[in-house]
C-alpha cells in the first residue's frame, strides 16, 4: 500500500463499505442529506434543458460511497456517474442502482482519483467526452478526506459544463465558545493530539468542532471541519460564482466528535 492521504482512504473505506453504512448515525446522516436535497432542487439551481432540448444531462456524484447523493437527485438527469477510489464502495453504489432499478445506462460507477495532481484514467476508462460536461457535479462528506482542497475544487470544477453546478456537503465549523456542554467535553480529547487541525482548539474562546484522533478513520481526514468564507474562497479559486452556502437547521449525532454532536452545510456555486 502507497502513503499518501488517497492510499490510507482506499484501504480504509474498502474495509469499511461493508459495515458503515449499518451504523444507525450514518444512515441519520444520510437521511438529512437526502432530505435537504430532495427539498431545495430549486436551491441547488440546476438548469436543465427544457422543451425540444434532447441532450442527455449528466450528474457526478464525486466519491460517492454508496451514492447518496444519486439516490437522492437521479431524477433530475439522464445519467449519474459515481466515482471512487474505494471498489468496496462502488459495489455499495451498484446495490443502490440496482435498488433504484436504473440500469448501467443511467447509474454507473467507475474506480478513480480525479483530484490528485496528474489525473489518472479511470477504471474502468471513460472518454475525454464522458468525463466532461457534467450539468452537476456532487463531493459529499468527502472534501475532508482530501489533502489539496483547492486543487480538488479545482478538478471538480473543470468537469462541469459553464452554468453547471458544483455541490459540496460536508462538515461546518462552528464557533462554540457560547456552548458550556461542548466546553466541559473538551477535555476529553488528549491535548497531546497529533492531530494539527486541533491545535486551535484549547483556546476557550475560539472552539471548534474536532474528530477524537483515536477515531478509527481519523487518519483518513485532512480538515476536520470547513467555513463558509473558506467554502466561497475555493470555489471562486475554481471559477465558480453564484455561490451560496446553508447550514443545516439541527446538529447531527456523530460518536467521536468533540461534544458528539456536529453540523452539515450545503453549498453550491455556478461554473462561470
Ligand atoms: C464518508 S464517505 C462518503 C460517501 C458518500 N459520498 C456519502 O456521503 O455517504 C467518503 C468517501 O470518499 C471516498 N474518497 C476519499 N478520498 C477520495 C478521493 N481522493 N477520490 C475519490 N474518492 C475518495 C472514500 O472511498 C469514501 O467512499
Amino acid at each position: 500500500m502507497g502513503d499518501t492521504l488517497a492510499d490510507k482512504n482506499q484501504a480504509y473505506w474498502n474495509h469499511a463499505s461493508h459495515f458503515v453504512f449499518k451504523d444507525k448515525w450514518i444512515g441519520g446522516i444520510q437521511s438529512q442529506i437526502s432530505e435537504f436535497l430532495t427539498g431545495n432542487i430549486d436551491w441547488i439551481g440546476v438548469r436543465l434543458p427544457t422543451g425540444d432540448n434532447e441532450r442527455q444531462t449528466k450528474l457526478m456524484d464525486y466519491a460517492c460511497g454508496n451514492g447518496i447523493v444519486s439516490r437522492s437527485l437521479h431524477h433530475l438527469f439522464s445519467k449519474c456517474i459515481g466515482i471512487d477510489l474505494s471498489d468496496g464502495m462502488l459495489d455499495e453504489y451498484r446495490a443502490t442502482a440496482a435498488e433504484l432499478g436504473l440500469d448501467n445506462s443511467r447509474m454507473s460507477a467507475v474506480q478513480g482519483n480525479l483530484l490528485a495532481p496528474t489525473v489518472t484514467p479511470t477504471t474502468p476508462p471513460l472518454s475525454k467526452e464522458e468525463l466532461d460536461g457534467f450539468d452537476l457535479v456532487a463531493i459529499c462528506m468527502a472534501l475532508h478526506h482530501v489533502e489539496d482542497i483547492a486543487l480538488a475544487t479545482k478538478r471538480l470544477a473543470e468537469r462541469l459544463r459553464p452554468g453547471g453546478v458544483l455541490l459540496i456537503i460536508d462538515w461546518a465549523a462552528r464557533d462554540m465558545s457560547d456552548e458550556p456542554e461542548q466546553q466541559a467535553s473538551v477535555q476529553i480529547i488528549p491535548s497531546s493530539s497529533e492531530d494539527h487541525h486541533n491545535h486551535h482548539h484549547h483556546h476557550h474562546h475560539h472552539m471548534h468542532d474536532g474528530i477524537d484522533p483515536k477515531h478509527p478513520a481519523a487518519h483518513t481526514i485532512s480538515h476536520t471541519n470547513f467555513s463558509r468564507d473558506q467554502i466561497f474562497s475555493l470555489f471562486e479559486q475554481a471559477g465558480c460564482g453564484e455561490s451560496r452556502f446553508v447550514l443545516a437547521d439541527r446538529l447531527s449525532p456523530v460518536p467521536g466528535a468533540r461534544g458528539g454532536q456536529m453540523q452539515l452545510f450545503w453549498a453550491r456555486a455556478t461554473k462561470l
